[in-house]
Formats: C-alpha cells, structure tokens, sequence
C-alpha cells in the first residue's frame, strides 16, 4: 500500500514517517520545509534502515501534485502540511487562511481526480474551543478562537460536505491534543528555530541555557495546582494512531473524527516538575499573568479511537520528559 504524506519532514510527520515504513508502506512524501529541516529525510532512512520518495514543493501547487500522483499510485493521504502558530495566525489570517485552504482544496480535487479517496487529517484539540465539560468527547460542540484553529475546522467541515456528496470517500479527522517528546533514537523531534510557543520546546531550551527562565503562563486556573492543565501525548504513540487510522480508512468508508489523547491531564508544574527528575537538571520558571486565549484545562476521552482504531496511548510523561531532552542534546552534539 502505497501512502503520500504531506508535511512528512515536520514533527507530528516524521515520525508518522517512521511508523508507516516500519509497518512496511511504501511512502512518498511531499514537503516544501517551511518549518523543518530537509536532513530529516536521512535521518528517517536512518531510523528504518528503508527509502522513500521524495518531493520537495508546496501542497498548493497543483502541477506538482499532478506529478505526483501520475508518477505513483497513491492508495491513502495522510495530510499535516499546514502553518500551525496560534500566535502568528492571529497576527497573518490571510497567510494561514490562504496556505492551510488552498492546499487541502488542490489536495482534495487532485485525489478526487485519481480516484483516490482515503485521507486521515491532522486536526487539534483546537476545534473543541473551551470544552463545556472534562474530558472531552467527539461529539462536542464545535468552536475556534483563532485562525488557525478556524482553518482546522473549515476543512472538518469541507472534509464532511466532501464525503455527503460522494460517499466513497473514507476520511480520519484526527483531533490531537499536546503532542510533545521525540523519537527514542533522539535523531527526530521539535526543535524549533524561533523562542518556543508551546510548553516542552520552551523547557527545553531553558534546561539546554539557551533561555533564562519559563514564564508559567498564570497559577490562578480553576486546577489542581492553579496552573493550566493539558493531555500531553508522545509524538510516537500519535504517530501509531495514524497506521491504525490508515489501516481503518483503507478497508471502510465514511467520514469521522477520533481524539488522538492519552485521557490524562498534566499541569504546568506537573510537567517541569517530571522533566526536572527524569533527566536530572534545573528548569528556572516563575509565574506570571495567564497568556490571553488560554483556557484552564483540556484533556480527552480517547475510548472512541480506541474502540474504532484499536489505538491506545502507551508511554507516559516521564518518556515525553526524557526523549524531548534527549533529542535536543543530541543536536547540539551534531
Ligand atoms: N505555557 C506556559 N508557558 C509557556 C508556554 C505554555 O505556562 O511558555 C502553558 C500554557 O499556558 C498552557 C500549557 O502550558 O497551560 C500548554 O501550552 P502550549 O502552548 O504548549 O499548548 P496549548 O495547549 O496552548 O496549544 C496546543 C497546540 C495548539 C492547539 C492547542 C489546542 O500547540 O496548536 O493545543 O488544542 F491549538
């Protein structure tokens, strides 16, 4: 079975990259490396001793997308390509409306044009808004606070309006929650170039000395310790959740959404506290006044992904702690 991956350099990617070659895919990947770096494909070659296609270009550019499917004959798409900043979304709409809906439309209508139509979909946690209960299940309403998190739910929805108009379609929604941690190997992972956003790059980077200190984000959150609380979930039990959402979309038809969490909420201090034992160093962190956007707590019910996928979450936060780190100290040995 033969699966494009779009995006398949970045985070969330590559290691789905892994996965699928080691469940022995044949996989092409599609990556303009707007936020990776092109030496992950060795890196992913290195890591499952296999090959795979290659093209480099924008998931936008239709011709390109011709050649690819012309050149292979594509059985599934698993579709990450897409900005994905909170921040800079609000800051450039247009950029992220014009990337992350222009390239899934030329995805969608050069598949419909192959004849192929099974696609699993990099979704967030984002789209529940502020959840009106814990923990959070797939029938939840709907609702987004900025456009990123827009984009992922206009393309839920054009994906949904796709499968009623022609019902041979076989579509994953998949809704991550907070995907941290890195490959065992430490030769793939996050590493962002720019001051981190999100939480596990930020400590990172403080426990490396390239950052001072964490500012945690307010302690005055209706949670256990005042700090906001997140279902953490390891970059490679996310990436196996797309084989088995590969494996589902291949032999059904349909279009549903599935929580891709471990069911667990982790606070701030939770986080930093583990990291600190795990690898046994000092992260500085002090609190400050809440980011704005942020709610208190996000965790998921995952019974559906794994009633329907037979997909679980196994490793915990003392893993995610201890790889992240590996990871980072083994690019700055490089
Ligand atoms: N936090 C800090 N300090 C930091 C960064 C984060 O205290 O420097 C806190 C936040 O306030 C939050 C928690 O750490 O309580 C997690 O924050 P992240 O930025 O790591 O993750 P978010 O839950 O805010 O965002 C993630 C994804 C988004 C997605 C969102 C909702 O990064 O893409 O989940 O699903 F939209």
């Amino acid at each position: 079975m033969k699966v494009l991956v779009t995006g398949g350099t970045g985070f969330i990617g590559s290691h789905t990259c892994c996965e699928l070659l080691d469940a022995d895919y044949d996989v092409v990947v599609i990556d303009n490396f707007s936020n990776s770096k092109s030496d992950v494909i060795d890196k992913i070659k290195k890591i499952t001793g296999k090959d795979f296609k290659f093209y480099e270009g924008d998931v936008c550019d239709k011709s390109l997308l011709n050649k690819i499917f012309s050149e292979n004959k594509i059985d599934a798409v698993i579709h990450f390509a897409g900005y994905k900043a909170v921040g800079e979304s609000v800051a450039k709409p247009l950029m992220y409306y014009r990337n992350n809906i222009d390239s899934t439309l030329s995805l969608l209508e050069t598949m419909n044009e192959f004849g192929c139509k099974k696609i699993a979909f990099s979704s967030s946690a984002t789209v529940y808004g502020k959840p009106k209960s814990l923990p959070i299940k797939e029938d939840f309403s709907l609702s987004t606070t900025n456009p990123y998190g827009s984009t992922k739910l206009m393309i839920e929805d054009i994906l949904r309006d796709l499968y009623v108009s022609d019902n041979d379609w076989s579509i994953a929604i998949l809704r991550y929650f907070n995907p941290i941690g890195a490959h065992k190997s430490g030769l793939i992972g996050e590493n962002p170039n720019d001051i981190p956003n999100n939480l596990m790059p930020y400590i990172v980077k403080v426990a490396t000395g390239e950052l001072e200190c964490l500012s945690v984000f307010g302690n005055d959150y209706d949670t256990p310790d005042g700090t906001g609380v997140r279902d953490y979930i390891h970059v490679v039990d996310l990436a196996k959740g797309h084989i088995k959402a590969i494996e589902h979309i291949l032999n059904s038809r349909g279009v549903d959404a599935y929580n891709l969490g471990t069911g667990h909420g982790y606070s701030v201090l939770d986080l930093v506290k583990t990291f600190m034992d795990v690898n046994g160093v000092n992260v500085k962190y002090k609190i400050t006044d809440r980011r704005p956007g942020d709610i208190d707590a996000c965790y998921a019910d995952p019974s559906k992904a794994r009633d329907i996928l037979g997909w679980e979450a196994r490793l915990g936060i003392e893993d995610m702690c201890r790889d992240a780190y590996n990871f980072v100290k083994n690019v700055k040995e490089d």
